[in-house]
């Protein structure tokens, strides 16, 4: 029996090591079929005797059975929460409070590190063995969740090291990584199971199953930020030295924590983390600053809701709940209906959002999204707003289901969905003034024909005073036609056809790009253009020769075949012409192009020319731009503030470029550049 104990022991010091090593450190000694043999050998023989298992044994972390419901939890000491500042000047006030409240003359020294947007979790040790872990609840008890907590890798069952404290509470965030939450959310939608609004909601989601297998299914970890109640020895006295204690306890203390002095440090260390907040594997809502030495903390006290020594520097949120107030549908140049959310204005990341696209019927289905609803709604990469998820308790009686209308808003025609189709398209073509006014924009914007002062505004209003049917119509506008409307005089009219005027001189890749064929944007048009060098051509393409060119596809290809065989669309090109519409012939030969076949990905920002402007010179000379890092990329260009393709490139071993090194390959190809 005692060999089989100290077996037991050895067995489960061991596996716990390879854990530490691999979630907390991050570099596993053992491959994964070494780290299975030695748990199936501890499973064995716990098995076998299962009087010998041991709070702290690894095998707890797969999950225990099981229960109907979580026993309370009461917290040695309070769990508080944060007050939160929210610029500049607040982070200020609190600074100037802490040095008042200790009578500082100089500057304090404070501990600064990420607010986790997670679950806090509260976890008792004894004598170095967790024994207990609950959430914050009330702040006074909440509930026992310490089987669930078990499963969690990254939480030490045994502290590591020694001259721990006899009766120790760690308090931290439990939270799961971006990337573990969209595969989760994916599954979930494999499975027709709920979506997680946020991390956060998966995090806590995960963490509160009554069965805590389900929890060691969850991609969860742990960071500690404080302690709670401590008996039994003595800790250092300042936090950054307990945060090194807790990192030889074995505990995954983040690399971020740092020691900062005064209050510029403070705000230095914000500006730090804003820059890099969006690369981190894990989603944070601000920073937390905290006075550093422990007897100033004890000095300062706490509020009944919260410590006077520490505070929370939110960033401008990203996400807010509003609500909608209606859902409008806009009609595209093509015909699209779109249905867009009018919600009461919300202040996101520094701007007042008052709509959100919603896509089509199926993402309102899906989400179940109704007027009246209250929304979480949030800009997709900083940008773009977006509806997240309807909060249910939150639905006032009586609301419908949404549907797209049957006619179409701008002129009444009939709306129709095809099969297999994601979006409503409105059969009224250029009859549709909203597809007319939308065709025509497109046609006039910056990127295609370049007609300056040829706004929106100005467009509605020759729709609909019926001047302008097709494009071509643009260029047999008078001076008289353009003077009647709203806030235009002579100047501004004869301005406007000059601006006219001067985009009759174009070029192949514009032209093609301007006619608004569905699906082909601005780099599928170059490649057109460099592929066939002459309109005409691209215009007798059959649908085959079409797909030999880069990033045009079997479904793109039948867009364009379609679009030119068109009678209307072929008499708008002649209209066109006829109205003195020019564009050079080709860019070059399909062939000898020195960069054909090369593929390229960007990361980061570079400094000296747009993401744009570079794809399009790779276009030009021949080679693919494309979004996402495979095995089939040649080069990936990196900017400043790369994101994980930078990584991923070098896991997969591609090469990578510099913004110099990019520009110096360039200019080679460009040498290398058969003439016309
Ligand atoms: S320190 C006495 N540090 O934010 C409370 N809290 O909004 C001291 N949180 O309840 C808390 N990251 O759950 C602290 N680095 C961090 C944190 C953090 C996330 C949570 C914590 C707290 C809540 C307040």
């Amino acid at each position: 029996m005692k060999e089989i104990e100290e077996r037991l022991k050895r067995l489960r010091a061991e596996i716990e090591d390879h854990n530490y090593r691999y979630y907390v450190l991050d570099a596993p000694i053992i491959s994964d079929a070494k780290y299975d043999k030695l748990l199936r050998e501890l499973l064995q023989l716990e098995a076998a005797h299962p009087e010998l298992i041991t709070p702290d044994s690894p095998t707890l972390r797969v999950g225990a059975a099981p229960s109907d419901r979580f026993a309370e939890f009461s917290h040695g000491e309070p769990m508080l929460s944060l007050d939160n500042a929210v610029d500049e000047n607040e982070v200020r006030e609190w600074d100037r409070r802490v040095k008042g409240g200790l009578g500082a003359s100089k500057d304090v020294y404070y501990t600064a590190e990420p607010k986790f947007d997670g679950v806090s979790v509260d976890l008792v040790y004894e004598a170095g063995v967790l024994t207990g872990a609950g959430t914050r609840g009330d702040g006074r008890s909440g509930e026992t969740v310490t089987a669930n907590v078990r499963t969690i890798r990254s939480v030490p069952l045994r502290l590591r090291g020694r001259g721990w404290p006899r009766f120790l509470e760690v308090r931290g965030e439990i939270v799961i990584g971006k990337s573990d939450f969209e595969t989760l959310n994916a599954e979930q939608a494999r499975l027709g199971k709920a979506q997680f609004a946020n991390p956060r909601n998966a995090a806590a989601g995960s963490l509160r199953q009554l069965d805590p297998r389900i929890t060691a299914s969850r991609p969860l970890s742990f960071y500690p930020w404080g302690l709670g109640s401590v008996e039994g020895g003595g800790i250092p006295s300042s936090y950054s030295k307990v945060a090194e204690r807790l990192r030889e306890w074995g505990f995954g203390v983040t690399s971020l924590l740092k020691r900062v002095q005064g209050c510029d440090g403070c705000l230095a260390y914000f500006d730090e983390l804003a820059a890099i907040r969006a690369d981190l594997p894990f989603e944070i809502d601000g920073v937390v600053y905290k006075v550093d030495d422990l007897a100033a903390r004890a000095r300062l006290g706490a509020t009944a809701r919260a410590p006077r020594w520490a505070i929370a520097h939110k960033f401008q949120a990203k996400e807010e709940i509003t609500v909608i107030e209606a859902i409008e549908v806009s009609v595209g140049r093509t015909g699209v209906l779109t249905p867009v959310a009018v919600l009461s204005p919300v202040q996101l990341g520094g701007v007042t959002v008052t709509h959100a696209s919603l896509h089509n019927q199926d993402e309102v289905t899906h989400k179940d999204i109704r007027v009246g609803d209250s929304v979480i709604v949030r800009r997709a990469g900083d940008v773009i707003p977006q509806v997240v998820a309807v909060v249910r308790e939150k639905r006032p009686p009586a609301t419908q289901p949404w549907r797209m209308p049957v006619k179409c808003p701008a002129c009444g025609s009939d709306v129709l969905r095809e099969e297999g189709q994601a979006a409503h398209r409105c059969m009224g073509g250029l009859f549709c003034p909203a597809q007319r006014a939308g065709a025509l924009a497109h046609f006039a914007s910056r990127r295609a024909m370049d007609i300056k002062g040829l706004g929106e505004k100005l467009i509605q209003q020759l729709v609909a005073c019926d001047r302008v049917h097709t494009v071509a119509d643009l260029y047999r506008l008078k001076q008289e036609d353009i003077v009647r409307l709203e806030h235009m005089a002579e100047r501004s009219a004869r301005n406007l056809l000059n601006q006219i005027d001067n985009s009759r001189q174009t070029t192949l890749p514009r032209l093609l790009y301007a006619l608004g064929i569905p699906q082909v944007g601005e780099i599928k048009a170059r490649a057109l253009a460099v592929f066939y060098g002459d309109l005409s051509q691209v215009i007798e393409a059959r649908p085959e020769t079409l797909q030999q060119v880069e990033g045009i596809g079997p479904d793109v290809a039948t867009e364009i075949y379609t679009f030119f065989h068109q009678q209307r669309n072929r008499d708008v090109i002649k209209e066109l012409e006829a109205a003195g519409v020019r564009w050079p012939k080709g860019l070059r030969g399909k062939t000898g192009l020195p960069l054909v076949g090369r593929t390229f990905v960007f990361t980061g920002t570079l400094a000296s020319l747009s993401r744009d402007a570079a794809k399009e010179v790779l276009v030009e000379l021949g080679a693919r731009v494309t979004d996402s890092v495979s095995k089939n990329i040649d080069y990936v260009i990196v900017g400043s503030r790369p994101g994980a393709k930078a990584e991923n490139a070098k896991a997969l071993g591609i090469a990578t470029l510099t913004e110099n090194e990019f520009l110096s390959l360039l200019n080679e190809a460009h040498q290398a550049r058969p003439l016309r």
